[in-house]
C-alpha cells in the first residue's frame, strides 16, 4: 500500500472525474492522500474532500504565491482550520522567488507566522521552496525547535542543503520528477538521504513521472516514483513502498 504524502484532488483540474479517480486509487493500492492547500478557498475545498473520503487527510496553509491574501482576521479563522479532526499538517508554506507573486519580507512573514502556528498546535509543516534556498533555511532554522518535524516537498536544491534539512531531523519529498533524465541534482539527493526520511508524493495534478511527462498527475503513478527511487538506492520497490509508507505515518499521522 502506496502513502499519497501531497496532492491536490480539489483542482479543477479533476472537476470532470475526480470521484472515479480517487475509487481507483483506493482500489489500486494508495492507503491514504494528504490533500495539501495552498489558499484559503482551498482550505474549505481539502477540508470538504477529507470529509467525504475516509483515506483523505488534508493539509491548511497558505502557500507563498498566496500569502497577499491574509490578514490577522482570516489567520485566526486558519488556526481555527488547523484544528479540524482531520487536519494532520500546516502547508503547502514557504517562500517562492521563481513567480515572485509576494515581496519577499510579505513572504518571510507569513512563512514564519504559520511555521510559529504549525509550533504551538503541534501539526507537522509542508514546505514549499523555490528558487530560495537559502532565505527558507534562515527562516526554518530561526523558527525550529526540537521535536518539529517538516518535509520540504518536491526537493529541488542539491545534496549540501539536504543535509541541512537531515541534520534538523526534516523529510524530503520525492515526485515524479525523479524520473526525468535531465534531474542529476534530485538523483544524487535521493542516493545521499536514507530511505527513512523520504516521502513519496506526486503533487497531482502537476509532476507526472516518466513516461507521463506534461499529462496530468494523480496518485496511481506514484508507483514509478518508488521504482526511480527503488533504482537509485539499489533497493526494491516494493522495500521503497513500504518504508516510506512507514515514514508518512509516522510524519502525519503519529503512528
Ligand atoms: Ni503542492
Amino acid at each position: 500500500m502506496i502513502f499519497e504524502s501531497h496532492a491536490h484532488y480539489d483542482d479543477s483540474a479533476f472537476d470532470e472525474d475526480r470521484e472515479e479517480i480517487l475509487g481507483k486509487c483506493r482500489e489500486q493500492g494508495i492507503s491514504s492522500i494528504v490533500n495539501v492547500s495552498a489558499s484559503l478557498k482551498s482550505v474549505k475545498t481539502t477540508l470538504a474532500l477529507a470529509e467525504a473520503y475516509d483515506f483523505i487527510y488534508g493539509a491548511v496553509g497558505i502557500h507563498p504565491d498566496e500569502v497577499g491574501e491574509l490578514n490577522e482576521e482570516n489567520f485566526s479563522w486558519l488556526k481555527e482550520m488547523c484544528r479540524h479532526p482531520k487536519a494532520v499538517a500546516v502547508g503547502e508554506i514557504g517562500l517562492d522567488y521563481y513567480w515572485d507573486k509576494e515581496g519577499h519580507e510579505t513572504q518571510k512573514y507569513w512563512f514564519s507566522r504559520q511555521l510559529e502556528l504549525a509550533g504551538e498546535l503541534g501539526l507537522p509543516v509542508i514546505i514549499h521552496s523555490r528558487e530560495a534556498a537559502l532565505d527558507t533555511l534562515e527562516v526554518v532554522q530561526s523558527a525550529h525547535k526540537p521535536g518539529y518535524k517538516a518535509v520540504v516537498h518536491c526537493f529541488s536544491y542539491g545534496p549540501e542543503l539536504a543535509a541541512e534539512y537531515l541534520k534538523l531531523g526534516y523529510y524530503i519529498g520525492v515526485g515524479g520528477v525523479v524520473t526525468f533524465k535531465n534531474a542529476k541534482k534530485l538523483k544524487e539527493v535521493v542516493k545521499l538521504v536514507p530511505a527513512e526520511r523520504i516521502l513519496l508524493e506526486t503533487d497531482c495534478p502537476y509532476l507526472a513521472p516518466e513516461p507521463f511527462r506534461g499529462k496530468r498527475n494523480s496518485s496511481l503513478n506514484l508507483l514509478r516514483v518508488a521504482e526511480a527511487v527503488g533504482q537509485l538506492k539499489e533497493m526494491e520497490t516494493e522495500e521503497v513502498v513500504r518504508i516510506t509508507q512507514e515514514n508518512a505515518k509516522r510524519f502525519y499521522l503519529n503512528k
